[in-house]
């Protein structure tokens, strides 16, 4: 296997990266999962722009150049002869002295993993997740804003840890002010009365890419849309519940905290919304 570090490629027992890097000591950097289908890469510059957005948001300057990335991408899955792949791309703020300020660090760490994709099992798409609200608040966009896809993901760590000791797929967090926010590694939708709702960023969540394309389709289908802020207690009467992220698409919800959402998985919008994703698909790949 090989692991694109810093400027070349690399076998992977190769790819070290320094004890002193500050992405290991303080969590100090941003990545971005990406998704191929076929060689094709999914949303690959919307993925790109929000790499970019959160290193500068953390300060950090991105070594590669915008155009430099789709040939390195195209280059990691040929290495690794990949067609439908898993793509992590890690920017760290780089080896550096003992010490919070980046100025230690003269040099980014850049890192491509690519994988062959392990989908989700067929069973969960069938048969839908089960969710629960967790105690872990999600990170306060005030102190470290979820739009920083960040290398420190503690708080989706405890999130999920809290979620896996109740026996459930995954945790649905609620910011400070008790307002649905998203999962530790996707967004959540709701649909109430043919409605698609989903928390609005405003709430402290991660824009997430699959998100925005599956409210793409939504509104393109004619499904009415409300993004806003829900306390937990309107899922008790939402009639479907999905999350999306690049590596799930749309995976249903069919419990959250033991009740049953709406009668039956995947509910109609939901089963039209991953239809429409899977025949529009080859226009959102690049
Ligand atoms: N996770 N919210 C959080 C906290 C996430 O980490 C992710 C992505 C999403 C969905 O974003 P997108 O649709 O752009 O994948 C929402 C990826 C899959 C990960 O951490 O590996």
């Amino acid at each position: 296997m090989w692991i694109f570090l810093n400027d070349r490629f690399v076998p992977k027992e190769d790819a070290m990266v320094s004890v002193f890097d500050h992405g290991f000591l303080y969590g100090d950097g941003v990545y971005e999962t990406l998704r191929a289908y076929g060689g094709r890469i999914f949303m690959l510059r919307r993925h790109l722009a929000r790499l970019r957005r959160s290193a500068n948001l953390i300060g950090l300057n991105v070594p590669i150049a915008e155009l430099d990335w789709q040939p390195l991408l195209q280059e990691a899955m040929k290495r690794n002869v990949l067609s439908d792949a898993y793509l992590r791309i890690t920017l760290s703020r780089g080896e550096g002295d003992i010490g919070l300020d980046p100025r230690l660090c003269p040099r980014p760490t850049v890192v491509i993993i690519s994988l062959p994709l392990q989908p989700y099992p067929v069973h969960l798409f069938q048969a839908g997740v089960s969710l629960t609200v967790v105690g872990v608040r999600r990170n306060l966009a005030a102190a470290l804003s979820p739009q920083i896809k960040s290398l420190n993901f503690l708080n989706n760590i405890l999130a999920k840890q809290e979620a896996a000791q109740k026996g459930a797929f995954d945790g649905l967090m609620l910011n400070a002010e008790g307002y649905i926010t998203e999962c530790t590694t996707s967004n959540m939708m709701f649909v109430k009365e043919g409605c698609v709702c989903t928390p609005s960023v405003a709430c402290g969540i991660l824009d997430g890419i699959t998100r925005e394309v599956v409210l793409s389709l939504a509104h393109d289908e004619g499904f009415p849309i409300q993004e806003g802020c829900y306390t937990p207690d309107v899922l008790r009467h939402a009639d479907e519940c999905f999350l999306t992220n690049t590596t799930m698409e749309i995976m249903p919800v069919c419990d959250i905290d033991k009740h049953a959402v709406g009668s039956g998985v995947p509910g109609p919008v939901t089963g039209r919304l991953r239809e429409l994703f899977r025949t529009k698909l080859p226009r959102f790949l690049e």
